[in-house]
């Protein structure tokens, strides 16, 4: 039976040594992040395969009807069809579904790449839960990915090959930029790089506003303009952001005022104190 299965696989080889039928991006989990993903590939034009594989098959239909995504709801085909396998499904569902792989589907085939995108669980978690010779990365996205510019983390386990290595940063680029930094640094990046500080950070400025006569479009306008503009202005590099601040925070006038009772307020503090909060949130995903 062992001898049949790879005689089977060595025929379907391609001349780089690679099995033909695993041909396929394949995301175990199609929620929020997949959905965001794929959304962005398309718009990119990504044309080569991609399979989800979802336990909760609306998600699937809706994939498959919106994005026009092949979807797979049988764990094994899903996987055998995998070149590279993303897993995308919540914390605290990982160590499981891992488990679930290495016990009963994931000995028969065998992905080169497995890339983990979930929140503050370490590599070395993710080598123990899944008891199989694979080259594992992790990878940190955000929704943001949808409009193609986004900003992926990647952070690539020792034994990751370069090879491979190029084809995920190749894979997440299509999306937006690719940042690689060491895993040690990833619940920090993972908190600070979040789509969802912007829109706080807008919804913060305008309801304060609003306080102050602003109507919700006009008061929503206004301070996604003061953040949105200052950061392309900060983009185009011509400034450091302390001459950007300087020039827009004349000094004894409306903005420096507002800033420095805004500081005095605990504003920096409140920006901490959020921070921390979230890297003790991805710590205990790594105590699962
Ligand atoms: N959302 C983000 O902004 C973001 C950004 C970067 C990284 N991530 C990471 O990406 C991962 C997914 O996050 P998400 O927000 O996309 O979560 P989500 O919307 O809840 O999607 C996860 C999907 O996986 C399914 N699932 C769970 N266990 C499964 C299993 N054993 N087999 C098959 N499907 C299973 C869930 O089904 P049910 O609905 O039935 O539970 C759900 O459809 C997380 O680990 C997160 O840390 C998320």
């Amino acid at each position: 039976m062992k001898a049949e299965r790879m005689g089977q696989v060595r025929g379907n080889q391609d001349r780089r040594g690679r099995n033909k039928n695993r041909d396929a991006v394949v995301f175990l989990g199609g929620g929020r992040i997949t959905g965001a993903l794929l959304a962005g590939l398309g718009l990119a034009g990504y044309t080569k395969p991609i399979v989800v594989h979802d336990r909760n098959p609306g998600k699937l239909r809706r994939l498959r009807r919106e994005l026009g995504i092949t979807v797979e709801p049988d764990l094994q085909r899903a996987v055998n069809r995998a070149h590279v396998l993303i897993i995308a499904v919540r914390p605290d569902s990982v160590r499981a579904l891992l488990e679930k792989l290495g016990n009963e589907q994931f000995g028969a085939v065998r992905p080169v790449t497995i890339v983990s995108l979930a929140a503050g669980i370490p590599l070395a978690n993710l080598r123990r839960w899944l008891k199989a010779p694979v080259q594992w990365a992790r990878a940190m996205p955000s929704p943001v990915a949808r409009g193609g510019r986004g900003l992926t983390a990647l952070a690539f386990d020792r034994n990751f090959l370069a090879a491979a290595q190029k084809e995920v940063r190749r894979f997440f680029s299509k999306v937006g930029v690719v940042l690689e930094i060491p895993e040690n640094k990833f619940d920090a990046f993972t908190v600070t790089y979040s789509s969802s500080h912007g829109y706080h950070a807008v919804a913060a400025l305008a309801n304060a506003a609003e306080q102050f006569g602003l109507d919700r479009k006009t008061a929503l306008i206004a301070a996604s303009h003061a953040f949105a503009d200052g950061i392309v202005a900060w983009r185009e590099g011509k400034f450091s952001l302390d001459e950007l601040l300087h020039e827009a925070a004349t000094p004894g006038g409306i903005s420096a005022a507002n800033l420095a009772a805004m500081d005095r307020s605990g504003y920096q503090r409140a920006v901490l104190m959020g921070l921390r909060a979230g890297i003790d949130r991805a710590r205990k995903n790594a105590t699962r």
